[in-house]
């Protein structure tokens, strides 16, 4: 017999190294073993509190009996059929929901991926067809992805461009107003950031008639949770009817209940003409959709598709999913998210580092600064409560350079998400000493 010298966890990470591409970016060795709601379990048997959810992908927790038991019913009738040559119910059904659900009035149409990418590159190539124009406008700090369409949008860390250009030409980047690190110092930030599309992009590099769409993040996401102020939405839908340019709003990130509405367009009742979904819609299960106003998907067969695109699971996973959002799990995330605030605001008044606490619904964000004042960006500090917060039994993940993401389940029970914040500033408590403060 041979004794066991490493954690299980330790020898999958050996064997991970060994065999998958490093261009992940597991910052601390957690192997899953199970999830349950808001609880998970490494191989080892250790639990911790899941404030990460995958990225928030399971908004309703891990493995929903609701959820799981559509799976099983679909899996067991069948796998896969590719809505691209045939039809089946899952799908429709889905589409119909959808197309329900959506911030858009008026009649829309869906297109499936499988991912957040593609529902991206659906609604790039979309804009394109339908408007015949060129160009597009995104935005500093944007995250849209990593396929080459999605990544000549995304303008989060260099590290993800770097070695990869040429990427799609005719892309403009506009400043994102973030209300905390005004862009424009001493101007409306909202109104600053239009102002530079339209007197500085349309009179420069970027004319506007050859423009296709703007792609927005209601909230940017791994750009570091910003919320912007409430004038920039509604002025971006001006500014695209103005010029005849479609608004495309990702809400890979914000949607389904995330933010405490179902879409995050919902807290300005601004409508987008096309909306890119993933993440939440499945639960976990791998499924990404474009919708657009139906005038604007009228593209002919053959345009567009993807043999795994809506796959059967998953779509009974999702439609489970809006079951359970539909009923009450939004309310939930709503409730829940304020309070989550309230008690970090609280915290942030004994701890100044935490320079802002922000977000909507459950997606929080916390900026980690060395000088409430100076507002200096404290990366580090970020990094070590990342790792702090996993010795304590906390899964948390970063975002932006110096920003944490509070991003539990939606439904999470109240003593979880309690026990989550006082292991969170346990973790806090540990790096500020660790590093000296
Ligand atoms: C707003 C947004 N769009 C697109 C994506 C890309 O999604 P995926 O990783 O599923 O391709 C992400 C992923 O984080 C995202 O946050």
């Amino acid at each position: 017999m041979t004794t066991r010298t490493k954690s299980l966890a330790e020898e999958f990470i050996a064997r991970d190294a060994a065999n998958i591409s490093p261009s992940y970016t597991r910052s601390y060795p957690f192997v899953m073993a199970k999830g349950q709601g808001s609880e998970v379990w490494d191989v080892d048997g250790r639990r911790y509190i899941d404030f990460a959810t995958g990225i928030a992908v399971t908004n309703t927790g891990h493995s929903h009996p609701h959820v799981v038991e559509a799976i099983k019913k679909q899996a067991e009738a069948f796998l896969h059929m590719s809505g691209t040559d045939f039809y089946y119910a899952p799908q429709i059904e889905l589409a119909e929901r959808l197309n329900k659900l959506v911030p858009i009035s008026g009649p829309t149409k869906v297109f499936f991926g499988n991912s957040g990418a593609e529902a991206v590159e659906a609604a790039l190539k979309l804009a394109r067809w339908y408007t015949k124009r060129p160009r597009f406008i995104a935005f500093y700090s944007a995250f849209h992805g990593r396929t080459f369409g999605a990544l000549s949008l995304t303008a989060s860390k260099a590290i993800q461009r770097n070695g990869f250009a040429p990427l799609v030409p005719g892309v403009s980047h506009a400043f994102y107003p973030n209300p905390y690190r005004n862009p424009f110092p001493g101007e409306d930030p909202g109104q600053a950031a239009l102002d530079y599309i339209e007197k500085h992009l349309f009179k420069t590099t970027t004319p506007p008639d050859e423009v296709a769409a703007i792609i927005v993040e209601p909230i940017q996401g791994e750009g570091g949770y910003i919320v912007p102020p409430d004038n920039f939405l509604p002025g971006l839908r001006e500014l695209a009817d103005k010029y005849g340019i479609l608004l495309i709003f990702d809400e890979v990130q914000t949607g389904f209940g995330r933010t405490g509405k179902m879409f995050a367009a919902e807290h300005w009742g601004v409508e987008p003409d096309i909306i890119t979904l993933a993440k939440g819609i499945a639960s976990g299960m791998p499924l990404g959709a474009t919708v657009a106003r139906a005038e604007i998907m009228s593209w002919p067969p053959g345009a567009h598709a993807s043999t795994f695109g809506g796959n059967p699971v998953s779509c009974a996973a999702a439609l489970a999913t809006l079951d359970l959002l539909e009923g009450g799990f939004v309310e939930m995330a709503a409730h829940s998210g304020a309070y989550l605030k309230s008690r970090l605001r609280e915290m942030a008044e004994r701890y100044p580092v935490m320079g802002d606490v922000r977000g909507k619904g459950l997606m929080v964000g916390v900026e980690l600064v060395k000088d409430p004042e100076g507002k200096e960006p404290w990366p580090e500090l970020r990094n070590l409560i990342v790792d702090k917060a996993f010795e304590h039994g906390l899964l948390m993940l970063g975002c932006g350079t110096n920003s944490l993401r509070f991003i539990p389940a939606l439904n999470i029970p109240e003593e979880l998400l309690d026990e989550g914040v006082s292991l969170y500033e346990a973790a806090l408590a540990d790096a500020l000493q660790a590093i000296g403060r």
